[in-house]
């Protein structure tokens, strides 16, 4: 495929590559920083396609096919993309390809937590894999020469929201006992993503999660308030060193509590008739 303006500057800043910015926090990365003035394309699976001066390149970053296409004059690389598994390969490949091509600044999303949950056991593979697939990501990222910022955040709201619609089918709803999280606003991260984007460097930088701590329970039990809805609760025990670590806390980040909107504000918003 032709690359459309590929490499040439708009407005003074540069080409930026959005992976995954067909996402939850992906496609708010990408409006800001089309507003700041630059020059954006996205990565994506799917379609293939200039829409409101986005430019969308095709593109798997598990099996390598159209990143170097993708990557080809980018001075910055915001790689929002993920999926629940694999995010190491993922993001080997993406830095691979652009390192052939230059040396642009990636910045990282990653998660809070991710270099204090073990993922030791199959246990807490089975449940956890997904922060060692994240801190195995961040290293990647940090050892491949090039330039780059991570920041971890903490759960978005639109994740607490898709789980607990889930659970709200069930009659009875299972909870792990003694899990509590910090849902910070995926609108909130992807401007400090763009933020961070636009600056200098800066490897891992502080933490980012939501204004307040709250059980899973009470997590849940707001949104069937707000949806109408009674359902008994059930806590269950979940086994494993992970599990421990997060009942510890590790997927929290109290001193760093600099998100603004409430999991209660979100919901009144989201659920709106
Ligand atoms: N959700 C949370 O609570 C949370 C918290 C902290 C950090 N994070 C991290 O933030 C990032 C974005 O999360 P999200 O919630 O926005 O995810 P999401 O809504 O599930 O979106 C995932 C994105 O990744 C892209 N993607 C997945 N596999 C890909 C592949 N093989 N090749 C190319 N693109 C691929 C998808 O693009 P296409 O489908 O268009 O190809 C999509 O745009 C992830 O790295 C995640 O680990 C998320």
């Amino acid at each position: 495929m032709e690359l459309k303006r590929a490499g040439q500057p708009v407005g003074g800043k540069g080409l930026i590559l959005v992976t995954g910015g067909t996402g939850t926090l992906g496609r708010l990365v990408v409006p800001r920083l089309r507003d700041a003035g630059c020059n954006v394309r996205v990565l994506s699976r799917r379609s293939a396609e200039t829409r409101d001066g986005i430019e969308f390149v095709p593109g798997d970053l598990t099996t390598g096919d159209g990143i170097e296409a993708a990557v080809e004059g980018a001075e910055i690389i915001v790689h929002c993309a993920g999926s629940n598994k694999g995010d190491e390969d993922k993001a080997l490949n993406l830095v691979r390809a652009a390192s052939l091509v230059g040396a642009p600044h990636v910045v990282y999303i990653s998660v809070v937590g991710a270099d204090r949950v073990p993922v030791v056991s199959g246990v807490d593979h089975a449940m956890f894999g997904y922060f060692a697939s994240k801190l195995a990501a961040e290293r990647v990222v940090a050892d491949s020469g090039l330039p780059w910022t991570t920041l971890r955040a903490a759960q978005f709201h639109d994740l607490i929201l898709m789980v607990a619609r889930q659970m709200a089918r069930l009659p009875v709803i299972p909870l792990p006992a003694g899990f509590r999280f910090q849902p910070v606003d995926a609108g909130e991260v992807a401007a400090r993503l763009a933020e961070l984007a636009l600056a200098t460097p800066a490897g891992l930088v502080p933490d980012m999660a939501g204004p307040r701590v709250y059980s899973a329970a009470e997590l849940l039990r707001g949104y069937l308030r707000a949806t109408h809805r009674r359902r008994p609760i059930i806590p269950v025990w979940l086994p494993g060193k992970a599990a421990r670590a997060v009942r510890a806390g590790a997927n929290l980040a109290p001193g760093r509590a600099v998100g603004q909107r409430t999991w209660e504000e979100f919901l009144t918003e989201r659920l709106k008739p």
